[in-house]
């Protein structure tokens, strides 16, 4: 599948190498390819330069924002929060009609006056604050500055290593979760991760049909689980280590 990841950060690349691995075309959208490979610093979460995360990987693409949506079946956002309003709108806006855009994205906003100090080092030294919070979303706000466009959001209830390895907790027993304003595109998120293999456990005795949703909703009306098989008792030496000792006159 032809995918597109907005951003050049350490998510993205997290989400880029996953894919490629996993046998995606994957191209990567930035501002400019020019200034983002020219760039020989680490940035301030101290992330390599992308000119090496792209020696790692040569098979893939480094495009503009806009070319990249423009390349992607499936875009995904990982487009710094406080930026990604006005990066999106401002030139992958056509491309990004009528596709499903996963976006990521936390909206934090670093270093600002009256900050609170940070309890713990951070690269960044202080806490970001949240804007929008509570009242409105990032997702929200993107959705209604592009309008065709099926925006879902996900993957930020976890940390970005488990969202690309999910057997990594409790053997991908846990639950991702989504929002959205299109139903399809919401149907079309879990089902595209399960498929990308992103998210959610693989269930190869389930359903078919259970992988439409992702495992991230509950089951169907009526569905009654198949019950768990019992797991065999822990033996130490000859004896259950769970069942208590024979009376003395048995043994
Ligand atoms: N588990 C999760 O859900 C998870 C995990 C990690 C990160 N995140 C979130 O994902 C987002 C990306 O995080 P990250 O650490 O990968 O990278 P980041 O450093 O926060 O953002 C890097 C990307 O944002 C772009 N950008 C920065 N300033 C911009 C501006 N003024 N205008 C337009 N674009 C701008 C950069 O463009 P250039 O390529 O041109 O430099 C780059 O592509 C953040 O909001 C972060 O909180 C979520």
């Amino acid at each position: 599948m032809k995918i597109a990841i907005l951003g050049t950060g350490a998510g993205a690349r997290c989400h880029a190498a996953k894919l490629i691995d996993l046998g995606h075309d994957v191209t990567v959208g930035t501002r400019s390819p020019e200034a983002t490979l020219a760039r020989s610093e680490p940035d301030m979460m101290g992330t390599p330069p992308f000119s090496a995360f792209l020696a790692e990987h040569p098979e893939l693409t480094l495009a503009t924002f806009a070319d990249a949506a423009a390349a992607g079946e499936l875009v995904i956002n990982g487009i710094d929060g406080a930026h990604a309003v006005t990066a999106l709108t401002a030139g992958p806006a056509p491309a990004l009609a009528g596709k499903v855009l996963i976006d990521y994205a936390v909206p934090y906003v670093y270093q600002q006056e009256g900050d609170t100090e940070h309890p713990w080092p951070t690269a960044w030294g202080v806490m970001p604050r949240l804007d929008p919070v509570d009242t409105d979303s990032l997702a929200e706000r993107i959705q209604r500055a592009l309008p065709d466009t099926k925006v879902v959001k996900t993957f930020v209830t976890q940390e970005q290593a488990t969202v690309v390895n999910p057997a990594g907790i409790a053997g991908g027993d846990h639950t991702m979760f989504l929002a959205g304003n299109d139903p399809d595109a919401k149907d079309a998120a879990p089902l595209t991760a399960a498929r990308l293999r992103l998210e959610g456990r693989a269930r190869p005795r389930r359903p078919a049909r259970r992988a439409r949703y992702g495992d991230v909703r509950p089951p169907p009306h009526g569905h009654r689980p198949r019950p768990r098989r019992r797991r065999q008792p822990l033996r130490c030496q000859d004896r259950p280590l769970n069942r208590p000792p024979a009376p003395r006159w048995r043994r």
